[in-house]
């Protein structure tokens, strides 16, 4: 018997799950414990209602006098207000501490979104993550404290009255204890049978939810292409996949209801037919018996509902191992143990033997091998898709190479503190994410103790004063979600004013002008030259007007560095690539 409930208990993770929990429990623990403890009255008081009609039948009923049962009606009435006081201050606790510890969780889970790496990123929907991080600590933190509550509420409520029935005929009682018994049996199958559809349940959940996602972002892409009977299909065909779960859940868990009622239908029966057999060999009161039938009909809504609140608290369990996961996982890509500050950049950074894939047998960088000296300014071209952009990630860590090192001063880029090493890198892409806000803050992001004079900088360099003067609001001027208000050159020259602000001595500058049209492209790359001015800079374009004041000019076809040199050096080379990218491009 014990072995079974700790069975039990254990496929909860229960023991597990609570180490996990205690520590966002504990700053509550003592409002959290109150709450629970509540219940237990208002369970017990059911069973008061219930006792009181057997002395009240017996007294009133059958000997016809009522002095003796005055305080009857008023006791119901007070145990009635009690009792709703005491649920109202057990769901207000419950609320309370439910959501504290779910902020707390969702908190340290942000954090930890935060820090996840690129490949995360890159093989994760945007509904997932919002399903994992904000629904599942909401199941796993309110919902398994509100549904606590509701299942012992419950069970005490289902003891009390089981006392009364005790109290009132053991020979009944026994009959109805075994029937109860037989009709909660099934109950301990749930979860084996809901896991596997639960896990797919969050599945298509996260699906539904990116489908909003794509709309909402893509909705540009939606109306230009018609996409209108694609995301259709699409949409409903993982709304009928939810729909398809949703039914299957009922199939395995409904039956169990219909199941319990017969069960507990016959158990009644046999309590009328034993009852009526006492009473007339009068071995028990009518009182006894209206009592102990009464106690009986109360307790049938506990008692089933007792199969309903545990089935959500394991729910509850389940989406808590699911957050609990999400809490143990170590990005791939985080500080090495003896991570060193990366103070300066003093002399230069170097690629060797550097290869990289994503997926496996997919090689995207070959041995690659380079050397930039500090200040330099070093351009990549090369077919598209070749690893430009690739190779450039490497510096910053956004992804780690498979073999060979990046370095930066002879030491190998994973050695240096992460945060130091981004610091002292600006990327500017060819598409850069801008916040809902104003132009302040875009350019800001957060940086405290910076003055008006080097705002202002940052913004003449980068070629935004005209615009921004020709703003009612000026700096201070809304730019709606991801910068919508606002032209392709506009927001790149905002994500160059940040690049300038952020004042780092590495600049990345991932095709940044290609997006844009001959006119604003001038402006931007006006601004881009600024940028570069003093600096050690990677530069990847397309557009080979924009590479060939470079230091140096690298080739990357198909991941592997073809040939190095300046403009001049590859032009006049033999059989040179970039010649012939660049005749081809002049035409
Ligand atoms: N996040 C990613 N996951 C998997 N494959 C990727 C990813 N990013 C790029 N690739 C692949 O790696 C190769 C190199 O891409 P990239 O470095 O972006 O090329 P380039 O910048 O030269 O156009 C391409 O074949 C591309 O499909
Ligand atoms: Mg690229």
């Amino acid at each position: 018997m014990f072995k079974k409930i700790k069975d039990k208990l254990m496929t909860l993770n229960f023991v597990r799950n609570y180490r996990n929990m205690w520590p966002y429990v504990k700053p509550y623990w003592l409002r959290g414990l109150v709450s629970v403890l509540i219940t237990i009255p208002i369970g017990s008081m059911d069973a008061v209602i219930a006792w009181s009609l057997k002395p009240y039948m017996d007294v009133v009923m059958v000997e016809k006098t009522t002095s003796a049962t005055n305080y009857i009606p008023i006791l119901i009435i007070v145990f009635s207000c009690l009792q709703s006081s005491l649920n109202y201050a057990a769901t207000y606790l419950n609320t309370w501490v439910g959501r504290k510890i779910a902020n707390d969780v969702k908190m340290d889970l942000f954090d930890k979104l935060m820090l996840c790496d690129a490949k995360f990123f890159d093989t994760t929907t945007s509904g997932n993550v919002m399903f994992r991080y904000n629904n599942d600590v909401d199941a796993a933190c309110n919902g398994l404290l509100s549904n606590l509550k509701l299942f012992t509420t419950r069970v005490f409520s289902s003891i009390s009255l089981i006392c009364v029935l005790f109290y009132n005929s053991w020979q009944l009682a026994l009959i109805a204890v075994a029937v109860l018994f037989g009709a909660l049996y099934p109950l301990t199958t749930v979860r084996r049978r809901i896991k596997g559809i639960m896990d797919k349940t969050v599945f298509s959940g996260a699906a539904v939810m990116s489908h909003y996602n794509e709309t909402f972002s893509g909705n540009r892409i939606i109306t230009s292409y018609n996409l209108y009977d694609y995301q259709r299909k699409r949409f409903r065909s993982t709304l009928k996949s939810v729909f398809r779960l949703g039914i299957k859940m009922v199939q395995r868990m409904g039956m169990m209801s219909p199941l319990m009622h017969f069960i507990v239908s016959l158990g009644i029966a046999a309590v009328i037919w034993t009852g009526s057999y006492l009473i007339v060999h009068q071995e028990i009161t009518a009182g006894n018996f209206v009592s102990f039938i009464t106690a009986l009909i109360m307790l049938y809504n506990p008692i089933k509902s007792i199969g309903n609140s545990f089935h959500h608290v394991q729910l509850a369990f389940m989406a808590m191992d699911r957050v609990f996961s999400l809490m143990k996982s170590v990005p791939a890509i985080h500080n090495s143990p003896n991570a060193v500050e990366l103070k300066e950049v003093k002399n230069k950074i170097e690629y060797k033997d550097v290869s990289f894939s994503y997926v496996k047998n997919k090689p995207v960088l070959k041995n690659v091998n380079l050397s930039i000296d500090v200040g330099q300014t070093i351009a990549f071209v090369g077919n598209s898709g070749g690893g430009k952009t690739t190779l450039v990630n490497l510096l910053p860590r956004f992804y780690d190479v498979k073999s060979g090192s990046v370095m930066i001063d002879g030491v190998d880029v994973r050695k240096y503190d992460l945060n130091s090493l981004r610091d002292k890198i600006a990327i500017v892409f060819q598409d850069n994410f801008l916040f809902a806000g104003t132009i302040r803050e875009n350019i800001l992001l957060g940086k405290e103790n910076v003055t008006e004079e080097e705002i202002n900088n940052a913004i003449k360099s980068s070629c935004l004063s005209e615009f921004i003067a020709s703003l009612d609001k000026g700096l201070d001027t809304e730019i709606g979600e991801r910068g919508v208000l606002l032209s392709g050159g506009q927001k790149q020259r905002i994500a160059i004013a940040r690049a300038f602000l952020k004042n780092a001595p590495i600049v990345i500058l991932d095709e940044a002008t290609s997006a844009l049209d001959n006119k604003s492209e001038a402006v931007v790359q006006q601004a881009i030259d600024n940028l570069m001015k003093d600096r050690t800079v990677f530069i990847i374009a397309h557009r080979l007007s924009t590479v060939r004041n470079a230091d140096r000019i690298v080739v990357v076809n198909y991941g592997e560095i073809v040939e190095t040199g300046t403009h001049e050096e590859l032009l006049n080379k033999e059989d040179s690539v970039y010649a012939s990218l660049y005749k081809s491009q002049l035409k």
